[in-house]
This record gives C-alpha cells, structure tokens and sequence, in this order.
C-alpha cells in the first residue's frame, strides 16, 4: 500500500492552505456536551465505549476489524496522510489507537499510540515524515553521502538507474523518502541488535516508523536538553553513550546527528533515537571527524552536570579501535 498517491493518481498535500482535513473540523469554541439528565453526559450511541468494544468484537468475529477512525486526528489538516500510514500498523495488529501527538519536527511528526494484540508494549511511537519531506529532496545528497542505503534483508537499494522512478516526478520522491526510510529503519534495527540502547522497532510503511514509546501514559520521556541530573547519573549517563558509540561503530554505523534532541532519557537510562543521518565509515570521507563531533557533544552535553571524559582521546581510541 502506497500512502503517497490519492486514488486518482495526483499529488496529494495536506501541507497546501486548501488541503482538505480529515474528518469534521472541530469548532475552536464548542460548547461543552448537553446534559441530558443530571450529571450524565449525552453521547452518540456509536461513540459509547461499550457499542465500541461490541462493534470492533463483532466485525472481528467475522473476520474483518472496525475501520480506523482515530478521534485525535479529526480535524488535522495532514489527518488523512497520517492515518494513511497508521491504518498500515492497525491492520498489523500493532497499535489500536491514535492517543496524541508527541513532537512535530521539521522533518516529522511523532504520535503516541496505544499498542495492539501484535505489540508487547503498551505504548508505541509512530514517526511520520511530513509530505514537506518529499518536496525537498533535491538535496538530500548530503544525507545520502557515503551511504549504503540496504533494504530489510540487507540488499543494497539502488537509487538511481534503470527501474528507479525519476527523481523529479512525485513517484521518485516517494521512492527517495521511502528508501531513507527504509535505511533509517534498518539502522535503528542494526543498532538494537548490537545492544545499543534505541527504542525497539516493529514496523516501518512509505513515510513512517512504529518503534516502542518512551514514557508512560503521562509523560513523554524528556530529550537530554530538558533534564538537569546529578553528578554520579551525569557520568553513568556519559560512559553507556559511549558505549552506545562503539556498539554501533562495531556495526559500521556513525549516528552522525547525536545532538541533545535526540538523546532520550527514561528510567535513569539514555536512549539514542533519529538515526536518519547515521553513515557507514567504510563509505564516504569524514566519518572519523562525524565520529569525533558525536563524542564530543555527548561530553558537552553532560559537562555542565559534572561528567568528565577526554572527547577527542575517546574518539581517537573508538576510531583505532574500529580499524584494528
Ligand atoms: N520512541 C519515542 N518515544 C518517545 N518520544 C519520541 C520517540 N521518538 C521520537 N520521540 C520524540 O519526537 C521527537 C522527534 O523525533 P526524531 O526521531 O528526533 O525526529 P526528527 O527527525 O523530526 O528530529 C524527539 O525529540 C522526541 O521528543
Ligand atoms: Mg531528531
């Protein structure tokens, strides 16, 4: 299933101010629900939890589920390029709902969802990229230098050439993203297999990422530049990033964008997230000086709470290392 294309084939972008929005638009100024008697609020007979559990029950039994209706994206603008990519995961049986939106990047948009049979947590993340994202591709040589673009079996995806949709039609911008996608998936996979700590992933479709939830149904798990720590957490924190590093250099990978927005911190642990901009050292010119800016700013980073490491000593050893 392409989310890319509408049915008739055109562009579709939810991005352009008469884009039309999923759902009824919600009223800014809506006046609270009737009562219908004292203290019961009236609702519609399809909204009532329990004609939802029977009809979703019901349509399962006979070998189909509900459609996918998320409450929390009516009246979004990108609400159909949303839920396009979130019908992929519901029909897996990995997620059941749409709880909120988390963070909206420039790149992406990441939503918390409740987790489905198919899941074994109960709070997952969907990382969708913005249809912005495949205006701009033009110049994404940058990201794609020095990189092996694999798809899920470890084969090298072409980016060019015969059989490759050009790169100037709505198509090859579909196929760029989805290939750089279907990279930062695998490198996230690659990472967790290492023993890095990144949240587990469990599916990726055209223009999204499902992966593990950090946090609780209360907070969202802050990024390293919205926490202050002690000095013992601060350190600890600092040696298992390293350790995050040469696990993953192990794996020929180099994050390569390891700023304090994409270090999560969760139970006392830092988790590293993003991996859309990792390189392979075999490739390409200037992974050792990626390499020594990761290190660095993870050191800096953490500095201000009292953790010490030599940064470029580290760097230099994780690189002399890698090349033993
Ligand atoms: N698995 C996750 N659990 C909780 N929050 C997440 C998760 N993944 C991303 N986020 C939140 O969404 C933000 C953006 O995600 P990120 O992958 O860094 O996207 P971008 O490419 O837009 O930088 C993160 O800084 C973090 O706050
Ligand atoms: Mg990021």
């Amino acid at each position: 299933m392409s989310p890319i294309n509408s049915p008739t084939g055109a562009w579709l972008d939810p991005e352009e101010e008469d884009a039309p929005t999923y759902g009824t638009r919600r009223k800014a100024n809506k006046q609270p629900k009737q009562v219908a008697r004292a203290g019961v609020a009236k609702q519609s007979f399809e909204s009532n939890p329990d004609v939802q559990r029977w009809l979703s029950e019901t349509s399962e039994a006979e070998g189909h589920k509900a459609p996918f209706a998320p409450e929390s994206l009516v009246g979004r603008r990108d609400g159909a390029w949303v839920l396009s990519s979130l019908t992929h995961f519901y029909e897996q049986d990995l997620i059941v709902d749409v709880l909120r939106e988390v963070k909206s990047g420039k790149e992406a948009t990441v939503f918390c969802c409740s987790g489905g049979t198919g899941a074994d947590h109960d709070l997952l993340a969907a990382k969708i990229y913005r249809p912005r994202m495949f205006r701009s591709l033009s110049n994404d040589a940058q990201y794609r230098e020095g990189r092996v673009v694999r798809n899920e079996s470890g084969k090298n995806v072409k980016l060019s050439g015969k059989g490759v949709p050009s790169r100037g039609s709505a198509k090859g911008r579909a196929f760029q993203i989805s290939s750089w996608i279907e990279y930062e998936y695998a490198t996230q996979q690659l990472a967790y297999g290492l023993g890095v700590r990144t949240p587990r992933l469990y599916s990726q479709t055209g223009n999204g990422l499902l992966m593990e939830y950090l946090g609780d149904a209360g907070q969202v798990a802050p990024r390293l530049s919205e926490i202050e720590v002690g000095r013992g957490e601060a350190q600890d924190l600092l040696d298992s990033l390293v350790e995050s590093i040469a696990l993953l250099l192990s794996g020929h990978r180099i994050h390569g964008d390891l700023s304090v927005y994409n270090i999560l911190v969760w139970d006392s642990q830092a988790y590293i997230i993003d991996f859309a901009q990792a390189v392979d050292p075999r490739h390409g010119d200037g992974a050792r000086a990626l390499l020594a800016r990761d290190v660095a700013r993870v050191a800096s980073a953490l500095a201000p709470f009292g953790a010490r490491i030599d940064a470029p000593a580290v760097a230099d050893r994780l690189w002399w290392d890698y090349l033993q």
